[in-house]
């Protein structure tokens, strides 16, 4: 069974002092640091960029898992790569499966992971489908891709539960990462419909004592596993 993963979104916290949203993170014994990238034309927020990357990478040795919400990665991603981001993820929406496998090669080529994300509205394409096997998550969002704090859309636990089984049977190991509104008070019914990395932006940073709300958040998860 995929093993449960806690990945902090840094854009719920300070954005003049984000050193420490990575420090918080690796207090709470978080798995990776979710960082959301925005250009303004994707969604509507304009968030950080390889520069903010890299000066994050000088503080962080945790596993930088990076979500382009961006119309055009491919101009993008050597720089997200140069500037040390480990894992980084790619919008179905703006690819087909042409583009992911150039995308993909050029990523893995440099010993990174890839990962495919979803909006809300968005079906797994076929393209997408046949290529499961070949990525490293796939991030299924619970709210429109712009900003932090915004309240997870439960009818969307079907949707994930699909996807969970459908990565379960190829056994392939591929991560299902859960991205938005993920709270203490949801994550047990995220992970029970198949999700088992956890995003959480406002879940964590919103919370009065952000390092113990990762503990909190990893506890209910494993529970849900174990059935409670
Ligand atoms: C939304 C981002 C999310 C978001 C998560 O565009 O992809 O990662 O910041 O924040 P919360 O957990 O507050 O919804
Ligand atoms: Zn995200």
């Amino acid at each position: 069974m995929r093993k449960i993963r806690i990945a902090p979104s840094i854009l719920a916290w300070d954005m003049g002092n984000l050193r420490e949203a990575a420090e918080i993170a690796s207090r709470g014994g978080a798995d990776q640091l979710h960082l959301d990238v925005i250009d303004g034309h994707f969604a509507p927020n304009i968030t950080c960029g390889p520069g903010t990357v890299k000066a994050l990478r000088k503080v962080s040795d945790l596993k930088f898992d990076t979500h382009l919400m961006i119309d055009q990665p491919e101009a993008y991603v050597e720089k997200f790569m140069e500037a040390g981001s480990d894992l980084l993820t790619f919008h179905a929406e703006v690819l087909d499966g042409k583009r992911f496998d150039k995308v993909a090669s050029a990523v893995k080529a440099k010993g990174k992971e890839v990962g495919l994300a979803i909006k809300p509205g968005t079906e797994l394409p076929k393209w997408a489908t046949e290529r499961l096997d070949r990525l490293s998550a796939l991030i299924v969002m619970t709210v429109n891709p712009g900003f932090s704090g915004q309240t997870m859309d439960m009818g969307l636990m079907p949707k994930l539960e699909r996807i969970a089984k459908l990565i379960e049977a190829r056994g392939s190991g591929t991560d299902v990462e859960v991205d938005g509104g993920v709270e203490p008070e949801n994550v047990m019914s995220v992970v029970k419909s198949g999700g088992n990395v956890l995003v959480a932006g406002a879940g964590v940073y919103s919370k009065q004592d952000p390092v113990s709300a990762i503990s909190t958040l990893r506890e209910r998860a494993e529970a849900a596993r174990r059935g409670a």
